[in-house]
């Protein structure tokens, strides 16, 4: 019988865990009988002597079974998925999922909240009057096997690999976040769980996300794909820029409105190559070759989605979003053709205006955030508008701009890096 000693020992002395030892100890964390000290050294030693892939599907699947999976396999459609690591304006969720359930697929995504810089999807979506991110099991299944709707967008019951999100708490207060094996079970163990027929995952590099350097997204990526094909979940990766924000706002009501943009066949062009790149790897994962999604966004069918799984969660598709008491317009003070928009920048600046969250459970404002009028590759004069600060707290706009002093800059040319890096998987 393993003690939680013993494995400690074992993983800061470089050896490789045993599948019963990773059973042993996610078990008895998950039932109190492993102490968060003992769990944050081990946390602490694997942060530092790494785990092999046989760990990290291990570790993985005891991950999911400390709570409850749902099975969507005996739905008369096939199901898919994607989950994003974040980013600044990163609202490709909001009009993909409905686009994906026009192209015939079902999506049952289970999502998240923001914290920090970065924005969650539920925030965006609760701009949205009377919309509810909370929905049964049943009901979920409901919603994604009807063919008028077939994607539901909502949060993670509270029995969902529950070692995992005890086991984030201490990661955060203990120095632990940033090991690669835990965050891929972490992010795997739920999307596993919420027993999605495949997934893709938008893995994002650049100064406004989780990873930085290019190297540490691939391995990333990488080891994500490598848990779902240890799990038999056909999975995929991108590698995606986030240097710049996605789209012309960041902050959850803006970032509403520039999804139903994209629905309507407008929005930024950036938002729209991702939307419909995004949904080809989700068709092609989930088998279906004849369905064009550019298509289906073009000829209104992924708005009538759209329309309906947001009345199917009693929010109202025709009502007006929330509107910022303040705003503030910042000119550019130099003409050229702008090269640089820092997404790290602008994230903070949203965030700022309230926008984002600084612990958990605070309120985030749904009307607060940040609006582009250029992005790099566009032409600016000195004295155009280059961003409108929107808030209800007129007293953060001060900070705001601080955040984004710096943030943008002109060139005599620029020749647009590719959105897309590379596909893994
Ligand atoms: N997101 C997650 O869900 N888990 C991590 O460990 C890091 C980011």
């Amino acid at each position: 019988m393993p003690d939680a000693v013993s494995v400690i020992r074992a993983k800061r002395d470089g050896h490789e865990l045993t599948r019963a030892q990773i059973d042993w100890v996610v078990d008895g964390f998950t039932r109190g009988t492993v102490a968060d000290e003992q769990m944050s050294a081990l946390a602490m030693a694997i942060l530092l002597r790494g785990m092999t892939r046989t760990e990290t599907s291990a570790w993985t699947t005891a991950m999911i079974a400390s709570g409850s999976r749902m099975d969507f396999t005996d739905l008369p459609r096939p199901t898919v998925d994607k989950h994003s690591t974040g980013g600044v304006g990163d609202k490709i969720t909001l009009p993909l999922a409905p686009l994906v359930a026009a192209c015939g697929l079902g999506v049952p995504q289970l999502a998240g909240r923001g914290l920090g810089y970065t924005g969650g999807t539920l925030d965006k979506l609760e701009a949205i009057p009377g919309w509810s991110a909370q929905v049964s099991s049943a009901r979920m299944r409901e919603l994604v096997a009807d063919p008028a709707v077939g994607a539901v967008i909502c949060a993670a019951g509270a029995d969902l690999a529950p070692a995992d999100k005890k086991l984030y708490a201490l990661r955060d207060v203990t120095g632990t976040v940033e090991s690669i094996p835990l965050i891929a079970s972490s992010i795997m163990s739920k999307k596993i769980a919420e027993g999605t027929g495949s997934l893709l995952l938008d893995v994002k590099v650049g100064s406004g996300a989780f990873m930085q350097k290019y190297d540490d997204a691939r391995e990333l990526a990488e080891t994500m794909v490598e848990i779902g094909t240890d799990a038999s979940l056909p999975t995929r990766a991108m590698i995606t820029r986030m240097d710049v924000p996605l789209g012309s706002t960041a902050g959850n009501g803006l970032e509403v409105a520039e999804s139903v943009e994209v629905l309507a066949g407008g929005g930024p062009a950036d938002v729209v190559e991702l939307t419909i790149a995004s949904a080809r790897e989700m068709l092609a994962l989930a088998g279906v070759e004849d369905v064009d999604p550019a298509q289906r966004l073009a000829d209104g069918h992924a708005m009538d989605h759209w329309r309906a799984m947001i009345a199917a969660q009693g929010g109202d598709p025709d009502a007006a979003l929330p509107k910022a008491r303040h705003t503030e317009l910042v000119r550019a003070t130099e003409s050229g053709v702008l090269t640089t928009l820092d997404a790290l920048a602008v994230g903070i600046a949203a965030w700022r205006l309230g926008a984002g969250r600084a612990r958990q459970g605070d309120a985030v404002q749904s009307a607060a955030g940040v609006v582009m009028h250029a992005k790099p590759g566009e032409a600016v004069q000195a004295g155009d508008a280059l961003f409108t600060l929107h808030t209800d707290t007129p007293e953060s706009i001060a900070s705001a701009l601080e955040a984004l002093t710096g943030a943008w800059s002109v060139s005599e040319g620029y020749s647009p890096p590719p959105l897309i890096i590379e596909r893994i998987g």
